[in-house]
Parts: structure tokens; sequence; C-alpha cells
């Protein structure tokens, strides 16, 4: 009788979990950010000290089939954001914009609900909805981080160039333009000028 779900041939197989989007395989790797990596990130910095420092914002998986840095080449990942806020913020990535502005990136969400926040080189920011299958390009000029705005994980599908490249600098320093905040019970991207008011 055939198997319903037979594992790849190939030695660096890896295999995907379509309902959660989990990657079994020798190759994966993995990692998970906690509260204490993510300092400066949340708007209430008083909040996120005062929380559990090893509380897991999110994890990732990914596959490297080639070398980082060489041309051509793509990763594929899987990230995890856990649902949970630092005061009214909703835990979220780092955010980031890719060191080679001309690499673009694919995200597809498996589960959950959340924001994908979008940030040109001008600060300009706006955000596209992720609910389980939604399909997003992200341009290679723009800045991207993702909230989980629900009361699961939420969980997303990633596939980026080998030469992409990480700047995490810019976000570090001046962070988006906008933030995810919960305004009366409900998700809202806010100006980063408004949060005050
Ligand atoms: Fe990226």
């Amino acid at each position: 009788m055939a198997m319903p779900f037979e594992l790849p041939h190939q030695a660096d197989g890896v295999t995907l979990d379509w309902q959660t989007g989990t990657m079994i395989g020798a190759a994966v790797q993995q990692s998970r950010k906690p509260l204490k990596d993510l300092a400066g990130i949340f708007r209430d910095e008083a909040r996120r000290k005062q929380a559990d420092p090893d509380t897991t914002v999110y994890q990732v998986q990914w596959w490297e089939p080639a070398a980082t840095g060489s041309e051509g080449g793509l990763f594929w990942g899987v990230t995890t954001i856990f649902p949970g806020r630092v005061g009214e913020e909703y835990f979220m990535t780092h955010g980031h914009f890719h060191a080679n502005r001309t690499r673009a990136e694919y995200y597809g969400t498996v589960q959950g609900e959340g924001m994908l926040v979008l940030m040109n080189a001008n600060r300009q920011t706006w955000s596209e909805r992720m609910v389980p299958g939604s399909l997003h390009y992200i341009d290679g000029r723009n800045a991207h981080r993702t909230v989980n705005t629900g009361d699961t994980p939420l969980i997303f599908w990633a596939c980026w160039p080998t030469d992409a490249g990480y700047d995490y600098t810019t976000i570090r320093e001046k962070g988006f333009g906008a933030r995810v905040l919960s305004v009366n019970g409900k998700p809202a991207l806010v100006p980063s000028h408004a949060e005050n008011l």
C-alpha cells in the first residue's frame, strides 16, 4: 500500500508539514527570539523589562541548501510568532531591510492572523493583512516586520535569496514609521508620531 506521505529521497531532504508549517529534516536549523533579545524594539521598554525575559516572542526554522551570499540561490524558512503583547503592542519580529535592496522575498501565511508591516526608504509605512493562505510579495527596497494580532500562533513561510543579507541597524536605530497597537481592543497601525496623542 502506498504511503500517504513519503519523505523526500534526497540526502538533505526537508519535509514541510502543510498543516502546522513545521520543517522536518537533518538540514533544518532553528533559533528562538526571547524578549530579552528585543531591547528597544517595543514602544514600552519598561513593560518589556517587567516581563519574563525568557518569554519566546518568535521562533524560526530555516534551510540553507546553498551558501549564504552566493548568487542565485534561495532559502526557505518558517516563522512562528506567539500571541502576546508588550503593553498595547502586539508581539512581532525585529524587522529588517535586506542589505541588498534588489533582493525580494515571499511570505505565505500558514496559520493565525496578523499584519505584515512594510516601510520604504522614505519611512512611509503601511501594512498587509495576514490570514491563512495569504501570499505576500515583498519588494527588496522595503523593510518588513510581521505582527501577531490574534490569539493563536501566527505561522508563515518565507522564501528569500541567498544574497539578500540583513540590515537590522536601520530598524534598531529608527524603528518603523508606524506600530501595530491594540486600540479599543482592535489592532491598528498607528503612525509613530501619533503614538502619544
Ligand atoms: Fe527579509
